[in-house]
């Protein structure tokens, strides 16, 4: 009797509550500490990794001045072990003394100055992952106003030390807590992690209504084995997952770690293009003060970044898991376009894959692709050209695909007129 209460008392909750505020009618774009630099906190023997003001102020310079923010790269996002170990008199949250000595709103003002967003983190529970102070159900309030009040423009609120029971109340109450400050917040929810990511448990038309995006499964870490893994659960369990994504509600499949130790140029690009299909938010957890130009051609590849932001904000899906260990994965696009993904789950050699647009599901048409990684425009296309891939291991071929008339084919590009940035682009690549 005790749930049904809880459902109860939910759906009242509900009655006067929706998220939707016009936030991340695409996927957000910018840079969280977690991944890159976890919990550090030895500012004395460590001071170019700790986590302090000084690091955030470093990324969001970074963001601002390399280019990042004009590609939509726009939040700076604490993790974990930002707080002092003790609330203030008032029962407020309040940063480590000695690591933010000027304090969020001061660093939220620097990152606003910078045309940029600030982003925090809070946990639904006694304590956060790390043991910092959490947020029982009767502090949401107090914490959120308390954000709101230091012009923070995105929570990440994690789920460690509290019970399913509390979890049901805490995040549809921190959202409404949010909306009642009057300051737009994105709601990042980690709420299905605790849960195991899947229906019956997840409700994701409930998390669709109160929260931006969540975190459905385990964090990432620098390796190709823990991406690999995250793409297989996201694809095995994309029936469930896909159809919960639109504008304003994502699935995260957890941060980008291009540019770290972890992955190879191949595996770095095949986050890149993966994140780009499921429509995931393109959260960098890197060291952009100290990045190799392959991480960043990836991390600023235009075609990538425009088919993740696709207005429609249809997640793309596993098409097909070939016996060969290639998969293909399909996302639909505006005006007529879509993306597809070859991905090569082999270890051996660059793998040749035959296949055509037909046996992919194309209607007949004549078609233009665009080699999203290699920069190559593959004219002539119908449904029916034999294609044959080449798909070096853990890599990928990524395409973008448009129609067109055949008799415009070849130069004109009026109806893509947004796209003719990259057309441009192109005609500078000499390879052939
Ligand atoms: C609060 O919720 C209402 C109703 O969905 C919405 O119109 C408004 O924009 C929200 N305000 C904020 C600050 O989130
Ligand atoms: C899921 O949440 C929605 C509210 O968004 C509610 O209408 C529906 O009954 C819930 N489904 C289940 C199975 O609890």
């Amino acid at each position: 009797m005790r749930a049904l209460t809880v459902t109860q008392f939910l759906a009242l909750i509900l009655l006067t509550l929706a998220l939707d505020n016009g936030l991340l009618r695409t996927p957000p774009m910018g840079w969280m500490a977690w991944e890159r630099f976890r919990c550090e906190v030895d500012c004395k023997d460590d001071p170019g990794n700790c986590i302090s003001e000084n690091l955030f102020r470093d990324m969001a310079d970074r963001l601002a001045e390399d280019g990042w923010k004009e590609l939509g790269y726009e939040y700076v996002i604490i993790d974990d072990c930002w707080m002092s170990l003790l609330r203030d008199e008032q029962g407020r949250l309040q940063p480590d003394p000695s690591r933010f000595p000027g304090g969020i709103a001061k660093l939220a003002r620097y990152i606003h100055d910078r045309g940029l967003k600030l982003g925090i983190y809070g946990d639904m529970g006694s304590h956060t992952c790390m043991g910092f102070p959490g947020t029982t159900l009767d502090k949401i309030e107090i914490d959120a106003q308390t954000f709101a009040s230091w012009g923070v423009d995105y929570l990440k609120f994690d789920g460690c030390y509290s019970n399913p029971v509390e979890q049901m109340l805490g995040y549809p109450l921190m959202s409404k807590a949010l909306n009642a400050t009057g300051r737009p917040i994105a709601y990042s929810c980690s709420w299905p992690v605790y849960l195991g990511g899947l229906p019956p448990k997840v409700n994701y038309s409930l998390l669709g209504d109160i929260c931006h995006l969540w975190r459905n499964y385990y964090d990432i870490q620098d390796s190709w084995d823990s991406v690999k893994d995250i793409i297989e659960w996201f694809s095995d369990n994309q029936d469930d997952l896909q159809p919960a994504a639109g504008p304003g509600q994502w699935n995260d499949p957890d941060m980008l770690i291009i540019g770290n130790f972890g992955l190879s140029v191949d595996q770095a690009r095949s986050q890149m293009a993966l994140w780009a299909i499921m429509a995931a938010p393109l959260i960098m957890s890197n060291d952009l003060r100290n990045l190799d130009s392959s991480g960043r051609a990836i991390l600023q590849n235009k075609v990538a970044i425009a088919i993740n932001q696709d207005p429609m904000g249809i997640q793309g899906r596993r098409l097909l898991k070939e016996k060969s260990h290639i998969e293909v994965y399909w996302r639909p696009l505006s005006q007529s376009a879509s993306a597809l993904v070859f991905l090569s789950q082999r270890t051996d050699m660059p793998y040749l894959y035959h296949t055509s647009l037909a046996k992919l599901n194309y209607e007949a048409g004549n078609y233009e692709a665009y080699d999203v990684f290699t920069g190559l425009t593959v004219k002539g296309l119908n449904a029916t050209t034999e294609l044959t891939l080449s798909i070096n291991p853990s890599g990928v071929v990524m395409w973008y695909i448009y129609p067109v008339q055949q008799s415009k084919q070849a130069e004109t590009h009026h109806y893509h007129h947004n796209k003719v940035l990259y057309f441009t682009e192109v005609k500078h690549h000499t390879v052939l």
